[in-house]
């Protein structure tokens, strides 16, 4: 399978693209990934939503309003209303430093592009949200990377462990990551929960705000890969690895680098 299962898990020091390299273009577009991929990150992280059609498509929130022109729930519109739908320019007006015109009337891709654009030319972070909201997303998920062939190129990670159970029900091999979000500083995870994690996961993602060397060191004592989320100062990402975590999801991939990165 993919980097837990065929690289060492030993020092590794993954940058995976936050919804692309979403720093300098517009989060969960090609433009966003592209730049990932020519930032050599190792993953792409993609969220997932579907449309009311069902299709795949990559969305962080359950609606279209923060990212686009448009209004309402994913999963309330069609995939062509969603593809009429403008998902750049709001970058563009929020972040003149880095706004270009080539993402006015960028479009929300949908996995089956994201996969016909890179194929095996980078790795996915797949990420299932709102699994209550989207019954039978991680079957459609599953079927289409299989249809391509890319089951080495991807892991899936999710807040929902019922989601991941059911991705791991379809595969025994994908990596797998539990999330965590934590809205004041983090306890370390106890034996019981990481032991639980072990039976299903590769590893666990959490905010890195919140957490501390003791919770890092924890997760890897159990055996578990540690990726903090969201890590965009060269500082915090020396930081990070410095307590032993496997990489950081980052919004600027090319910093990992910089920040003094095992090549
Ligand atoms: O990469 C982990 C992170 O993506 C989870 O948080 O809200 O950015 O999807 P969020
Ligand atoms: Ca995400």
């Amino acid at each position: 399978a993919g980097v837990a299962a065929s690289e060492t898990r030993e020092g590794l020091q993954l940058a995976i693209a936050h919804r692309g390299a979403s720093g300098y273009a517009p989060e969960n577009t090609i433009s966003a990934y592209r730049l990932a991929v020519s930032m050599n990150a190792d993953y792409i992280e993609i969220d997932l939503q579907m449309t009311k059609d069902g299709e795949l498509i990559a969305m962080h929130d359950d609606s279209v309003d923060r990212t686009t022109d448009g209004f309402g729930r994913t999963r309330n519109l069609t995939l062509a209303r969603i593809k009429s739908l403008d998902a750049g320019s709001k970058f563009n007006a929020k972040h003149p430093s880095y706004a270009n015109v080539e993402y006015v009337g960028e479009t929300v891709p949908t996995l089956r592009e994201i996969f016909d654009e890179f194929g095996d030319s980078t790795r996915y972070m797949l990420e299932t949200k709102a699994p209550g909201d989207n019954p039978g997303l991680e079957e459609k998920l599953w079927a289409l990377v299989r249809s391509r062939g890319l089951e080495n190129r991807v892991a899936v990670q999710s807040f929902s462990k019922a989601s991941l159970l059911r991705i791991r029900a379809l595969d025994e091999d994908v990596p797998l990551y539990q999330l965590f979000w934590y809205s004041r500083r983090a306890a370390p995870l106890s034996k019981v929960t990481l032991a639980d994690i072990a039976t299903y996961a590769d590893g666990v993602g959490a905010n890195f705000s919140r957490i501390d060397e003791k919770y890092v060191r924890k997760v890897k004592k159990s055996g578990l890969l540690m990726l903090p989320y969201t890590v965009n100062t060269r500082s915090g990402m020396n930081r990070a690895l410095a307590w032993g975590a496997d990489g950081v999801h980052t919004d600027y991939p090319d910093r990992l680098k910089e920040a003094g990165r095992k090549e």
